[in-house]
């Protein structure tokens, strides 16, 4: 009989999605059952990971390792109730022992232009997924939220009791998710468990070069674009947001931190949710429902970047200072006390590291999952 927990991911075919299901196969502990669209991913990312996955597995490895590196794939839009549902009762009653939560559209810009879109595929599927989950008995959630749920936070480094207040449609799906579980935490707190994971800036990929972010069309973010440019599939035209925010170079400060470091923060989290976790003795109610911050507490500023992707790709970034981006905050930095005290979390690889990896993957996949 398998001791295997079952641990749903959506959005698993995705940037984060693919390196949490890396962590979680690493331990040997979980199947993992993926739900996703692709909507914005390639089901190669599933393929690469399992194979990564079998390829550290031992020549002696036991019938139980060797399924914890295969992954169940259902192709799910989350936004379908039917579908989700079906998932679960594939698995029947208590046949999911937890949930991760990654499957969200991300592009801030296009939330302010199509919000009713964003709060259907992220607010109403999350209902429907919860839904789904409870009545077959699936009561321990892990949920990525962001740092954009700050806004603009008045202290730095940022800690978890910071005001919440969401500039962007997108930044107000994840304000609202938060919310619905801690709801449902608090209404049934004896069946619900909930933490909430406020990733800031995740950068790198896996050392393998086989799995990483892979943006469709011009990417919007720094550490794609910049990768993207070196590799020639966009033009040498940076365009740098801003020099004038009261910052030490003048552009805008975020705290970066690598992907593999982020999806470790899933296991330690999905630790936090087993019955002898200690971490909601301190909750003020009986609800059992926690935020953390999962950053480096460390900020680099948007010129610090280019210098360190400049020193690993060898490539000479022009670049242009123009106006500040709309929605542009001038510094996100994690205060990560609260994660590395009640979770032990630490992300420890450094903004080099990130570097390499992210450029590793991108000259192993020019095109991304379609290099092949
Ligand atoms: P991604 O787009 O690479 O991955 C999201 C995945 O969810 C994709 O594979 C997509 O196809 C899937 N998906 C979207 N809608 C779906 C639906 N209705 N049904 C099924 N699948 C669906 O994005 P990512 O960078 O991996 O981000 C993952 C999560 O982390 C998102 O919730 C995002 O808001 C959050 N987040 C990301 C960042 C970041 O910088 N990447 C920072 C903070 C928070
Ligand atoms: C980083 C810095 C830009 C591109 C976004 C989301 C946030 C979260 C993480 C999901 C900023 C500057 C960028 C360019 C530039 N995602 N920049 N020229 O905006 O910090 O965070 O991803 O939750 O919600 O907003 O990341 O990589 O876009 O920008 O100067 O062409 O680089 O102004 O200061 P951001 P980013």
């Amino acid at each position: 009989m398998s001791e295997l927990k079952r641990v749903l991911v959506t959005g698993g075919a995705g940037y984060i999605g693919s390196h949490v299901i890396f962590a979680l196969q690493q331990t040997r502990r979980y199947k993992v059952i993926s739900v996703d669209n692709h909507h914005n991913s390639s089901p190669k990312a599933l393929e690469r990971v399992a194979k990564l996955a079998r390829d550290a597995l031992p020549a002696d490895a036991s019938a139980q390792d060797r399924d914890s590196a295969e992954i169940d794939v259902h192709t799910v839009d989350l936004t379908k109730p039917d579908q989700i549902r079906a998932v679960f009762a594939q698995y029947g009653k208590g046949g999911i022992w937890g949930v991760i939560h990654i499957a969200a559209y991300k592009a801030v810009g296009e939330s302010t232009e199509i919000p009713l879109t964003y709060y259907e595929n992220n607010v109403s599927a999350t209902v429907y997924l919860l839904q789904a989950a409870g009545e077959f008995g699936c009561t321990r959630v892990v949920y990525s939220s962001s740092a954009t749920v700050y806004g603009t936070p008045p202290v730095i480094p940022i800690p978890e009791t910071t005001r919440l207040e969401a500039h962007s449609p997108y930044g107000k799906t994840k304000v609202m998710c938060e919310t619905i579980i801690a709801d449902l935490c608090a209404a049934e707190p004896t069946r619900w468990r909930g933490l909430s994971l406020r990733y800031f800036n995740p950068g790198g990929a896996h050392p393998s070069g086989d799995i990483g972010e892979a943006p469709i069309g011009r990417p919007g973010n720094l550490f794609p674009l910049l990768a993207a440019i070196a590799v020639g599939r966009q033009p040498n035209d940076l365009k740098v947001f801003g020099n004038d925010y009261p910052t030490p170079d003048g552009t805008c400060v975020r705290d970066y931190l690598h992907v593999l470091d982020l999806a470790k923060g899933h296991l330690l989290a999905l630790d936090a949710l087993a019955p002898e976790s200690k971490v909601f003795d301190d909750c003020p109610t009986d609800a059992r429902y926690k935020a953390y911050n999962l950053g480096k507490g460390k900020g680099m500023s948007v010129l610090q970047i280019v210098e360190a992707m400049r020193a690993e790709t060898k490539f000479d970034f022009k670049y242009e200072i123009v106006g500040r981006r709309r929605g542009d905050v001038p510094d996100l930095t994690a205060d990560p006390a609260l994660a590395a005290a009640q979770l032990g979390f630490k992300a420890e690889q450094t903004l080099e590291t990130m570097c390499r990896d992210l450029w590793n993957w991108q000259t192993k996949n020019p095109k991304g999952y379609d290099s092949d």
